[in-house]
């Protein structure tokens, strides 16, 4: 959401909205902070006084801002994303994922002594209880990562009982470090799984993003070792996602933790959110796309069909960026840098044309429609071997710290009571139950 407008043009003009209901003839002054009108505020509206009062009709929260919060800001015409107040684009160049997350989480970037203390203490949380194997081990051998992932997540809460306690600010800090620590090691476990290969152990020699690599791929290699410039860019992917504000999964967290439930079964809801295709999965997607294209030659035939409504041009378009994705821009260079280790992936260059010509075309160009962050994400993933029912579960690794920042801050937050909202009842009104025997 966009920051508030400043005031300078309208110093000395009261901060009011007026409110003529035309029903009854009143007028109401409601006060505007941040250019928002509180909506309680709206129940002193009534036209008799037993009435409830108005409320606001708001699907899917088009236009209700159901938090005040200073962790991420989104400029969408301006394709601007800041992480406490930083560009995206310097994050991604001058930070590991590991400091990103710690800024997330305490509102500034750490230094060097913090940095070292964090990155311990994530390392040292990496490992998981030997009886959640077993727990790996009772899933069906072609179950979704995804699927995997989110109930470990629950199941997690089981040996952590002391995360209840979350008044307590050291146990929280401590499941912060557990659940950022722990991720990408019941990622890792649940790949395997759906392969039939052993579990790989985490190695705390090495970095976030190598770790998981390793746990992903090692065989009979005493250590395994990946190629920097992979794991980097892995990293990077990681801070692309961590956080973006109020979507569906961090309202899911924020809803559910609402409840004061403990953070492990709060981050399950929130990642069983981002296992839907409009939110985590749209990558997948657009792999699928461009293996449906199969060939440049056959991009005009595509365009014209998604253009006259047959389907759509997937990775292209979002509910928040009109201008472009700033995420897309880092991540299509990002490409190029795998690809220099990899090998190219041949559909980067269908994709490269697709966009070429889409954003010359005056259909996508009118609706505002750019490249978004899963148009090359996925072409990344591939060239890094992850199969596609892993890529939600990618999301979900780098968007953990947001998601425990977005929860603190909703706990520490005055104006929070637990998520409750309202209604318009449009059913039956009061009737007598007729017993079975004589209902026909
Ligand atoms: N291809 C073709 N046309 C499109 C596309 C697209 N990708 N996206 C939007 N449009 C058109 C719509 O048909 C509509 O046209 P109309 O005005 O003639 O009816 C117009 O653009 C507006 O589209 P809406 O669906 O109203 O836009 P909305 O903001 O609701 O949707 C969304 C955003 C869901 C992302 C959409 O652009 C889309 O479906 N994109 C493809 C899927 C995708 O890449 N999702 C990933 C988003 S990023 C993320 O979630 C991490």
């Amino acid at each position: 959401m966009a920051q508030p407008t400043a005031d300078a043009k309208n110093a000395g003009k009261p901060a009011t909205l007026s409110i003529v209901d035309n029903r009854t003839g009143k007028q109401y002054e409601l006060p505007i902070e941040n250019d928002t009108i509180k909506a309680i505020d709206l129940r002193q509206i009534k036209v008799k006084d037993d009435d409830f009062g108005m409320m606001t009709y708001d699907p899917a929260y088009m236009n209700t801002a159901a938090c005040k919060s200073s962790i991420t800001f989104i400029d969408g015409d301006k394709g601007i994303l800041q992480y406490r107040g930083y560009p995206i684009e310097q994050l991604a160049e001058k930070c590991s994922y590991l400091e990103v997350a710690y800024l997330l989480v305490n509102g500034e970037l750490p230094t060097k002594d913090q940095n070292a203390d964090w990155a311990k203490q994530i390392t040292e949380h990496t490992f998981v209880h030997e009886n959640l194997k077993k727990f790996m081990d009772g899933f069906h051998h072609d179950a979704h990562p995804m699927g995997m992932f989110v109930s470990a997540l629950a199941a997690l809460s089981t040996f952590y009982p002391s995360a209840k306690k979350i008044a307590d600010p050291a146990e929280r800090k401590l499941t912060i470090y557990r659940l950022i620590g722990k991720v990408p090691t019941l990622a890792a476990f649940a790949y395997r799984h759906s392969i039939g290969m052993p579990y790989v152990h985490p190695d705390n020699e090495l970095d976030y993003a190598s770790n998981f690599l390793s746990m992903m791929f090692k065989i009979a290699e005493p250590k395994y070792k990946p190629e920097p410039a992979l794991a980097k860019a892995l990293d990077v992917l990681f801070i692309l996602h961590a956080d973006h504000e109020q979507n569906c999964s961090t309202s899911a967290m924020r809803g559910v933790g609402s409840s004061k439930v403990d953070p492990f079964s709060a981050a399950a809801a929130a990642a069983a959110a981002l296992y839907g295709p409009l939110h985590g999965g749209a990558n997948e997607e657009v792999l699928r796309m461009l293996d449906h294209i199969g060939s440049i030659n056959n991009i005009p035939g595509f365009i014209k069909d998604v253009k006259e409504g047959r389907g759509r041009l997937m990775g292209f378009g979002h509910r928040v960026y009109k201008n472009f994705d700033p995420r897309a821009t880092i991540i299509k260079k990002l490409a190029d840098q795998v690809f220099e280790v990899t090998g190219r992936n041949p559909k980067l260059d269908i994709a490269l044309e697709l966009e070429k010509i889409a954003l010359q075309d005056e259909y996508f160009i009118k609706r505002k429609l750019y490249p978004n962050v899963d148009f090359y994400s996925g072409l990344i993933y591939q060239a890094l071997k992850f199969p596609v029912d892993m890529f939600p579960v990618l999301f979900a690794i780098g968007r953990m710290s947001g998601w425990l920042s977005q929860w603190q801050e909703m706990l520490l937050d005055e104006d929070q009571k637990i998520a409750r909202p309202r209604q318009v009842y449009l059913g039956r009104e009061k009737r007598d139950v007729v017993m079975l025997s004589q209902r026909s």
